[in-house]
Order: C-alpha cells, then sequence, then structure tokens
C-alpha cells in the first residue's frame, strides 16, 4: 500500500535491516531515517488521489497521516491506529500580522489534533509500526504531550503504555490526560533530559517499544503536516515556514518533507524553515549561533513553556540539515516574549500553550532583523491547543506569572494584553458597570 523504505543512519550511511532498540545506529551511534530509493511519482496524479480520499469513509482515508501514505513505509491496514488525526485548520491571524508588519500571517493549528497537540500525526504511525511488531508495552520520555498522544494511541491499539515525565515540570492538561488514557505514568525527581537517559536504558533490559522521536516512524508521520500544509495552499509554498524547537523531532520532519516534495515535484520551491527556541532552553540556537553548527552542548533548561524545556535535543543534527538545506534561521526569544506573543494569539480568537507562541515571538524578531520581509508569506506552526496549560494563562491575566522572576520589574509590556477576570455581586448595575468601564478602555 506505501512506499519501499529503508533506515539509514545520518551519519555514516550504514543501512540496517532493522532498528536496534534505542533506535542508533549500531556502528556510530547517531541517528536513523527513512529513505525511499525507488520513488517514483506522478506528482499531478498524487495530488488527485489524497484530495480524492477526502471524500471517502474509511478510517485510514479520513486520517490527515494516512491519507498521504504513499510518502510513508509501508505499514499493513490491519495494524493501523488511528483516531483521525491531522485535517488541522490553517487560519488567518490578522491581528498579529498587523503587529508584525505583514499583509498576511497564517497559523497550522497542530493543537487541533485529538488529543490536542501535533505528536498525533507522529504517533499513529510510530504506535501502528509496534502494533505491527508485536509489542505489548510502549513507551517514551515526555514533557507532556507525547505522553498524551503516546497513552491514546496505545489504548487504541490495546498495548499497554509507560510514561516518564519530570516531577512538577508538566503541566496538569497533560499529566490528566495520559491517568485517563491508562498509562503507567512514573513522574521522576529529575528534567527531561534525565528521563530520557532511564528511558534509554529501560528499553535494552526489556522488550518495550520507544515512542520519542528517535524512532524514525514518528517522524514520517510528522512529515505529513507539511504535505498537507502545502496541499491546504494549492501547493504554492510560502516564503517562511517558523516552528518551536525542542526536541527537534518536528522541525526535523517538516523539513524532511519539504525537500522530499522537492524532490518529487509536488512544490517547485522551498520555503525557509526557521526554528525558535526559547532563551532558557537554547542548545539549539547556540549550536548554530556559537558553534556554527559543529557541536550542540547540552545544558540545564528552563522556562515556563514546559513542553520545550529541553537541554540536549536528541535530533539536532536532522534539524540543522534542514535548516541549511532549506535556508532558514534560528532564534530566541525570552519568557515575557513568549507570554506576549501567546496573549496576542489569543486575541486572533485562535489560542495556543505556550511552546507554540515561540512562533509569533520568534517572526518578530526575523522581522527586526529583516529577515522577514515585507510582502512575504508565513506560515507558524501551533503545535499544542490554549487548554494545554491552563495555568500559565490564567497567571498570565492575574498578572502573577513572573511573581518572584527577574521579569517581575518589567511586566507593564503586557499589562494591555491582560484580562483578569472581574469578581462582581450577582447585581445587575455592577455588571452594565463593567461593561461601560471596558467600552471606555476599547474607546
Ligand atoms: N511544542 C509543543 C507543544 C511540544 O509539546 C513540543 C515538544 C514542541 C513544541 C517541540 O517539538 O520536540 O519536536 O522540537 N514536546 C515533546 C513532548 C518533547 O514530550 O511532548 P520538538
Amino acid at each position: 500500500m506505501t512506499a519501499t523504505a529503508q533506515l539509514r543512519c545520518i551519519a555514516c550511511g550504514a543501512t540496517p535491516v532493522a532498528a536496534a532498540p534505542n533506535f542508533r545506529c549500531t556502528s556510530c551511534g547517531d541517528l536513523l531515517e527513512f529513505i525511499f530509493p525507488e520513488w517514483s511519482h506522478d506528482p499531478q496524479a498524487l495530488k488527485s488521489l489524497w484530495l480524492h480520499r477526502k471524500t471517502l469513509l474509511k478510517p485510514l482515508d479520513q486520517s490527515g497521516v494516512w491519507r498521504f501514505r504513499e510518502l510513508l513505509p509501508n505499514i499493513p491496514e490491519e495494524h493501523a491506529i488511528t483516531l483521525r488525526e491531522g485535517n488541522t485548520p490553517l487560519y488567518d491571524l490578522p491581528r498579529c500580522a498587523h503587529i508584525v508588519g505583514l499583509d498576511t500571517l497564517q497559523a497550522k493549528h497542530q493543537g487541533m489534533n485529538p488529543t490536542a497537540s501535533f505528536k498525533d500525526t507522529g504517533m499513529t504511525f510510530a504506535a501502528s509500526s509496534a502494533h505491527q511488531q508485536g509489542f505489548r508495552w510502549v513507551a517514551c520520555a515526555s514533557t507532556g504531550n507525547t505522553s498524551a498522544s503516546m497513552a491514546a494511541y496505545a489504548a487504541r491499539g490495546n498495548m499497554h503504555s509507560l510514561v516518564l515525565i519530570p516531577e512538577g515540570k508538566i503541566s496538569w492538561g497533560k499529566l490528566s490526560q495520559s491517568l485517563d488514557y491508562g498509562a503507567l505514568t512514573c513522574q521522576l525527581r529529575t528534567d527531561f533530559d534525565g528521563c530520557v537517559r532511564i528511558l534509554n536504558e529501560l528499553v535494552r533490559q526489556k522488550p518495550v517499544y520507544l515512542l520519542n522521536s528517535v524512532n524514525p516512524y514518528r517522524i514520517e508521520g510528522q512529515k505529513t503536516a507539511a504535505i498537507e500544509l502545502m496541499e491546504q495552499l494549492e501547493w504554492e509554498p510560502p516564503d517562511h515556514i517558523i516552528v518551536p524547537g525542542g526536541n527537534l523531532g518536528n522541525s526535523s520532519a517538516i523539513g524532511k518533507a519539504l525537500l522530499e516534495m522537492r524532490d518529487l515535484k509536488l512544490i517547485e520551491r522551498l520555503p525557509k524553515l526557521s526554528i525558535i527556541q526559547a532563551h532558557g532552553a537554547n542548545p539549539f540556537y547556540r549550536s548554530v549561533k556559537e558553534f556554527g553548527g559543529t557541536r550542540l552542548e547540552p545544558m540545564i533548561a528552563d522556562t515556563q513553556a514546559t513542553a520545550i524545556r529541553i537541554g540536549n535535543p536528541a535530533s539536532w543534527e536532522k534539524a540543522l540539515r534542514v535548516l541549511r538545506e532549506t535556508g532558514g534561521e534560528v532564534e530566541q526569544v525570552t519568557e515575557l516574549e513568549i507570554a506576549e506573543a501567546k496573549a496576542e494569539i489569543g486575541a486572533d480568537g485562535i489560542g495556543c500553550e505556550p511552546a507554540s507562541a515561540v512562533t509569533l515571538a520568534g517572526l518578530k524578531k526575523l522581522r527586526n532583523r529583516g529577515f522577514v520581509k515585507q510582502g512575504e508569506r508565513v506560515v507558524l506552526i501551533l503545535t499544542g491547543h490554549l487548554l494545554k496549560d491552563p495555568d500559565f494563562t490564567i497567571k498570565f491575566h492575574r498578572g502573577d506569572l513572573f511573581a518572584g522572576t527577574a521579569y517581575e520589574q518589567q511586566t507593564a509590556q503586557t499589562s494591555q494584553l491582560q484580562r483578569a477576570p472581574v469578581v462582581l455581586d450577582a447585581d445587575l448595575r455592577a455588571v452594565i458597570a463593567a461593561l461601560d468601564a471596558a467600552e471606555r478602555r476599547n474607546s
């Protein structure tokens, strides 16, 4: 049903028949990726076929991932686990466009997936590969979204799931998802990078299938977000795509899809793919800016955008390759800039979680530097839903988000965006007075 795919090491080029449990090359230890040596497709025929599938009722045709299965490795249909993921909307952000001085600005909202983050596109595919290989247990280390997604897909596929998350450093919304979907959830007294280290040891000792984004099936599934985006743009690429960078699987996947679509002549030119990190979790930014991409120095990460609180990103070499090949840029943004951008996206009636808002904050910097120019078309990838982390949002609007932090004195710049709830007596006159006061503020 799909293409003949081969695993290949991104560093030494070895082509193993099967992957080791930690998905590292057994010769040199680097990451594996799928390549498609015998690919030949008629681009017009593919475009028509994918569009036609939207009218069909079979679950796999209704999935925004499996609909594009010609560009994915082969997984037999009986193993496919789908929640009709993908199919996410592309929205205009007119107020945000105005703020950054562009005529238009669009956002592809991957938070509109079944478990409310972009992880579902990779998880449907990688969980299906676990099912195909007959695993009883799947596992991941996570900052919360991977674990929520994995737990859901494991449950749908009748597999058990083990979640390793950093204690106290993920949002309640995400934690509650993995509990409800039935995962064995372990909160470890460490950070995300510490969870990854334990998991890598565990998969060597136990027959547990690793579902972090080092698993190349995850990357393949996540590619489809970029394919779907191009379809939504009628195969006319934008000038820029901007993504948040944490473990750097998503940027690698979107970049891989862009390069493959260019090679297959599905698109005629490449958008520039730029990657934005939080200032307190910026190892990739520093790798590019300080070390010319020659190495990555792990760090202890710290940011309230907990999804991207990652100090030792696994896929940094893959991300570097697509950054270079597409001509994209890296940027870093402060906690204040993230909070401000999140509220601005919210004010466009869209909303997203803090890690997604780094895209708009980063775009402002790329505009100021002249890298993104007036008249260019830009798409932000919003990775998670607003309701993933309501604590952050409520604290921001109440003015508590930066209490006791280095940013406490600078919050005047965000006060315009704050909308703290008003507590009133149950009295009509009080409500009318509040309404009139709001009207005076707005006019
Ligand atoms: N945005 C959100 C909402 C995320 O959850 C993540 C990563 C990213 C951006 C960064 O993507 O890692 O592919 O560069 N979350 C992972 C998790 C690490 O465990 O949920 P990345």
